[in-house]
């Protein structure tokens, strides 16, 4: 079965989902174009994409729709290409028309998993729940006489695990793709010793042919991505319970917030991340691991009792961020949750003097919006760094701890040998998380 062949007849489990809609926008708009080549005219392409939500699968019809729009206006000049002999299609929206209803006609929402019973490849992003997975990946292969691919979205089950469970033995890989599939360019690619050759090279074919960036990982718990987000997140979290000793929580939480986002340069701070990802995603993520480590424990009393209280983070369906361990509003950080009070406190009543407690930035600060930019990163970061070094401030300290704590999980990763090489954990925290720099570097020397 060549690479057309295999995305004649795709399933998307879990569609509705953050993950599972962004598969099924890629796929769909992939299947549609294979469908457009001389060579596969008349050939069916159906794409299904299942859920337990019928409401999901209504509002995720609606999405795909202007997504695949969007889509469309960015490809007009090969569309035009596609549909030269149709003398019906003058104007560009025509043919985006006629494009739309070419992907929309491809894609099967339901609600009965059954469809997946002649699917040759099945994209598995239900929530994060083994058992689900497993029981999932049993009955469809089982029911299913081609012996069809698992590519599952797990972010913490070893893939080997859901192989022997499941039954699936050398057509089942870890496809991880990072939120929102459609825009995050990161692919985790992980097999296990059995999965085919064949099956490892159509993904790599998918991903390249979606412009993905794939970093294989080796099989084990959290991959590389969250192996060392759970970590730094737990070096976040009790880095903010040390400072916690001599000041209120909220404080002590917006400081660490603000040395990993500022004086780090990150896109966003740990307890923004945290909460963006969402508290009780984290907390999962942990508990999944944890079982799977050696000598260590990935768990948070913090995070329990904020799960405890019913404090999870997340998004809203419309992409807006719940609030968390942080309050957000118009995106902006307004307040930080007091789990002893049980409410939020206004940052504006300490943040004047937590910001002068933690010191001041280097001067060749430059915010991660632009740093991000900077071509040559190590003489940036190198001497910015360095300027931190001999400042004598806590902000100062908890940063290079902190950057020291980052580089020292990048090294276990490959150590560990869940990761390959350095390049692999950098490109990982690089494309999958933004960061300006590569965890393992040499700045924190
Ligand atoms: N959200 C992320 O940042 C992220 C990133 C990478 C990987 N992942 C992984 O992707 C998977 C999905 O995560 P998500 O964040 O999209 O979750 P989600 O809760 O947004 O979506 C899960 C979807 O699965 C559906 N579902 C549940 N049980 C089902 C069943 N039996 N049959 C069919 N559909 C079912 C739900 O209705 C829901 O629409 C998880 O394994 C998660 O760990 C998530």
């Amino acid at each position: 079965m060549n690479y057309d062949e295999r995305l004649q007849h795709v399933s998307v489990m879990g569609a509705a989902g953050k993950m599972g809609s962004g598969i099924l926008l890629l796929t769909a708009v992939e299947m549609a174009d294979l469908s457009l080549k001389p060579e596969n005219k008349g050939k069916s392409f159906v794409l299904n994409a299942i859920d337990l939500s019928d409401e999901g699968l209504a509002g995720l019809m609606d999405y795909m729709r202007a997504q695949v729009l969007k889509i469309a206006e960015k490809k007009t000049v090969w569309l035009r290409s596609v549909y030269a002999g149709r003398e019906d299609l003058i104007e560009n929206y025509d043919i985006i028309e006629q494009y739309i209803n070419d992907v929309m006609r491809i894609v099967r929402p339901t609600t009965a998993m059954e469809v997946a019973y002649r699917s040759t490849l099945v994209f598995e992003a239900v929530s994060e729940n083994k058992d689900l997975k497993v029981k999932l990946l049993k009955q469809i292969d089982q029911n299913n006489p081609h012996k069809t691919w698992f590519f599952t979205n797990t972010s913490s089950v070893p893939i080997h695990i859901i192989e022997n469970e499941a039954g699936v033995q050398g057509r089942v890989l870890g496809f991880h793709f990072y939120n929102p599939p459609a825009v995050q360019k990161l692919v985790e690619l992980i097999v296990t010793p059995n999965t085919t050759a064949e099956a490892r090279q159509f993904a790599l074919d998918y991903a390249k042919a979606m412009g993905k960036v794939v970093v294989p990982s080796n099989d084990f718990a959290g991959f590389i991505g969250n192996g060392h987000f759970m970590r730094d997140a737990l070096h976040g979290i009790n880095e903010a319970l040390e400072l916690a000793k001599n000041r209120p929580l909220p404080e002590a939480i917006y400081m660490i917030n603000k040395v990993s986002q500022d004086f780090l340069v990150r896109p966003m701070g740990i307890f923004q991340l945290i909460d963006y990802v969402g508290v009780d995603v984290v907390q999962f993520i942990m508990k999944v691991m944890n079982p799977h480590l050696q000598n260590e424990d990935l768990h948070s009393d913090l995070l329990d009792k904020m799960m405890e209280l019913g404090v999870k983070g997340g998004q809203h369906s419309s992409g807006a961020q719940k609030d968390g361990f942080l309050k957000y509003e118009k995106g902006a950080v307004v307040a930080v949750f007091d789990p002893t009070k049980q409410t939020y406190v206004n940052i504006t009543d300490f943040q004047a003097g937590c910001d002068e407690y933690l010191g001041k930035l280097p001067e060749a600060f430059v915010p991660w919006k632009n740093a991000v930019k900077i071509k040559d990163k190590d003489a940036h970061f190198g001497p910015y760094f360095a300027a931190m070094k001999t400042m004598n401030t806590p902000g100062a300290a908890i940063a290079l701890r902190y950057g020291r704590n980052s580089d020292a999980i990048g090294r276990k990763l490959v150590a560990d040998k869940v990761a390959h090489n350095e390049q692999d954990v950098n490109t990982v925290m690089l494309t999958g998380f933004f960061h300006a720099y590569g965890p393992i570097n040499t700045y924190f020397n």
